[in-house]
Order: C-alpha cells, then sequence, then structure tokens
C-alpha cells in the first residue's frame, strides 16, 4: 500500500481534526502518501482530495470542526454514487481510506469496501457517543463538558430567581450526552430517547423536590425524548400544574464546536495511529475503538448492530443523588 485517503463525514466532532492529524503523520511516517478527501463522501465522488503533508495539519490538534469539512451525501447511499466515488479513489491511486464519522458513515465505508473491495477502516467521531464496539467515541467527552458548564451557569441564574430550568442537550436516538451531563451538572432529572416519559411523574417529582426545600431546579432533556423538545415538554409540565414559570435553555450546536478536551485529542491521535497500521496490516471492514484503555479493532458492522445501550443504573445514581 502506498497510497491512502482520510475524510470525515456525518455531523462533526471536537477531535477530529487531532484524527486527521494523527493520520496524516502516522501514514508519512509508515513511508504512505496520504490524501485528505474534502466534503466526505461528497468529495470522494467530486474528485475533491489533495494530498497533505506533515505541515499541512499543523496547529489544529487543538481546534473544533474539521479542516477537511465534512457532508451528509444522499448519493453515495446509491450503488451509482459509490462507483463513481471508487473510480475517484482509483484515479487518484488511493488504496485505502480512513473515515472518521458515525454510524451512517461506516455503513457507506462498508458498502465501499464490499462493492469495490476499497480496504476501509472507520475512526468513531460523533458526539453522541452511540456508537458499538467503543467505550468512547472522538468528541463526546469535549461535548458533556461543554453542556456541563453550560448547566452550571445555568443553575447560577436558576438559583438567583428561584427558577426551574429545563435544559435541552443533543441526541436525537441517544441520551448519553443528556444522562452523562444531568449527573456531572447535579440536575434533578433527565429525559432521554431510551425510556418513556411520564409527565405527570415529572409533576411529581418536581413537586417532591419542592417539598424537600428546594428552591430551584434543573431537567435536562435529549432533544430527541419521546414527549418531544423541551419546550413543548416545559408547556406540558405548565399545562397541568403550577410549574407555569420555567425557563428553557437549548444548548444545541455549542456542544458540538469548541477546542477538543485533552482526553478528546488523545484518543483521537491514538486511534489514528492505529487505524495506519491496521491498513497497513491489510485489515479492512473494521473500526478501531478503545475498551478498557486499549485500541482495539472491530467489524465496522458492529458500529450500527450494538449502539450503546442505555445504563438504567445510571439513572438510579441521578435520583438518588437528586432529591
Ligand atoms: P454519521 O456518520 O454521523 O452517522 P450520517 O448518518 O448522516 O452521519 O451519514 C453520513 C453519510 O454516510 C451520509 O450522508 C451518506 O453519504 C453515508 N451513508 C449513511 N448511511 C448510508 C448507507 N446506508 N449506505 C451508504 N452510505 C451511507
Ligand atoms: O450525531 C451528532 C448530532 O449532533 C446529534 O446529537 C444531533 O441530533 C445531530 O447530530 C444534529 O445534526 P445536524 O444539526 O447536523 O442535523
Amino acid at each position: 500500500m502506498k497510497r491512502i485517503g482520510v475524510l470525515t463525514s456525518g455531523g462533526d466532532s471536537p477531535g477530529m481534526n487531532a484524527g486527521i492529524r494523527a493520520v496524516v503523520r502516522a501514514g508519512i511516517h509508515q513511508g504512505l502518501e496520504v490524501v485528505g478527501i474534502h466534503r466526505g463522501y461528497q468529495g470522494m465522488i467530486d474528485g475533491e482530495m489533495n494530498v497533505m503533508g506533515p505541515r499541512s495539519v499543523s496547529g489544529i490538534i487543538n481546534r473544533g470542526g474539521t479542516i477537511l469539512h465534512s457532508a451528509r451525501c444522499m448519493a453515495f447511499k446509491e450503488p451509482e454514487g459509490r462507483a463513481q466515488a471508487a473510480a475517484q479513489l482509483k484515479k487518484h491511486e488511493i488504496e485505502g481510506i480512513v473515515v472518521i464519522g458515525g454510524d451512517g458513515s461506516y455503513r457507506g465505508a462498508h458498502a465501499l469496501y464490499t462493492e469495490h473491495g476499497i480496504a476501509c477502516i472507520g475512526l468513531p467521531g460523533t458526539i453522541d457517543n452511540d456508537i458499538g464496539g467503543t467505550e468512547y467515541t472522538i468528541g463526546f467527552d469535549t461535548a458533556i463538558n461543554t453542556a456541563m458548564e453550560a448547566i452550571d451557569r445555568v443553575r447560577d441564574t436558576a438559583a438567583a430567581h428561584d427558577r426551574n430550568f429545563f435544559v435541552e442537550v443533543m441526541g436525537r436516538h441517544s441520551g448519553y450526552i443528556s444522562m452523562i451531563t444531568a449527573i456531572a451538572g447535579g440536575a434533578e432529572e433527565v429525559l432521554v430517547p431510551e425510556t418513556p416519559t411520564d409527565i405527570p411523574a415529572l409533576v411529581e417529582l418536581l413537586r417532591e423536590g419542592q417539598r424537600g426545600g428546594k428552591t430551584s431546579m434543573i431537567v435536562v432533556v435529549a432533544e430527541g425524548d419521546d414527549a418531544g423538545n423541551a419546550l413543548e415538554i416545559a408547556q406540558k409540565v405548565a399545562n397541568i400544574s403550577e410549574f407555569k414559570n420555567t425557563r428553557v435553555t437549548i444548548i444545541g450546536h455549542l456542544q458540538r464546536g469548541g477546542s477538543p478536551t485533552a482526553f478528546d485529542r488523545v484518543l483521537a491521535s491514538r486511534m489514528g495511529v492505529r487505524a495506519v497500521e491496521a491498513l497497513l496490516e491489510g485489515e479492512s471492514g473494521k473500526m478501531v475503538g478503545i475498551r478498557n484503555q486499549h485500541m482495539i479493532l472491530c467489524r465496522l458492522s458492529e458500529a450500527w448492530k450494538s449502539h450503546t445501550q442505555f445504563d438504567p443504573k445510571l439513572l438510579n445514581v441521578l435520583r438518588i443523588l437528586g432529591t
């Protein structure tokens, strides 16, 4: 193998740049040429790619976003789109690729591998931490710290005015960010997509908090909760209770940006180095993960077959400590 490509795909996450840097420099260290593919699979189809030298990734380890840009590309979901992409890779003599993205990006990489024999290794890049096979994804740690800081700030004003707040965090299909930030931020309750939300029970929990002497409370809501978003939930609570004067804060995309934490930088760096090694070992259709502090390889399909499971024990911790 002489030439490999690297791309970022799907929702960006802090630490993707550290991953790009690691793939570029580890590849060069191993005597490979590394090509940066811009705008995810769209750039692969369009041939938007160029060789990256070691200086092209200087000064990016501390930056959020992705210097290669990311995209969602409908054409790649079709066999014709993937054939165009494979033709571009062959034209640019790219024999293997490292895809930094979420499970959707892996489905694409898996199809490219099975249909066109392009060797591919995935790095888990998503703030959601919902990918099977790995205990952590690149960007999760930064996102939960950003959300936690936001909750700390909300708590100050909530306490000053004796107000209750609903704070919405990201996670369309996963309650992991919300659960962890709720515990870290000392919230009273969390509402997640994985468990049905019971509005009357939530009202009772808030009343219980008041009876226990609380003058302000925080409920963290995952954006994909089954009862609706934070605004809708606040309205539903107001409709059936005395809690009419709550405030809603939506942290939103603030969680996807910003300088990555040390944890995410090191995770992405280790994963990038391992991905290059894996390609040189002849591996393909696999993802680099971290388990018990060790870099591991698992099948790409594990990413979507065994999504990280919701842990009810964490909910228990929150409930015990939020009384
Ligand atoms: P993420 O990688 O963060 O999960 P998406 O689900 O949006 O993000 O997927 C990113 C891109 O991966 C899509 O825009 C598409 O180009 C490609 N992709 C997603 N699902 C598939 C699929 N089933 N087959 C082929 N390509 C896919
Ligand atoms: O997958 C990461 C994520 O940030 C989710 O938590 C969120 O639901 C989604 O992406 C939002 O994506 P976008 O704003 O790109 O549509």
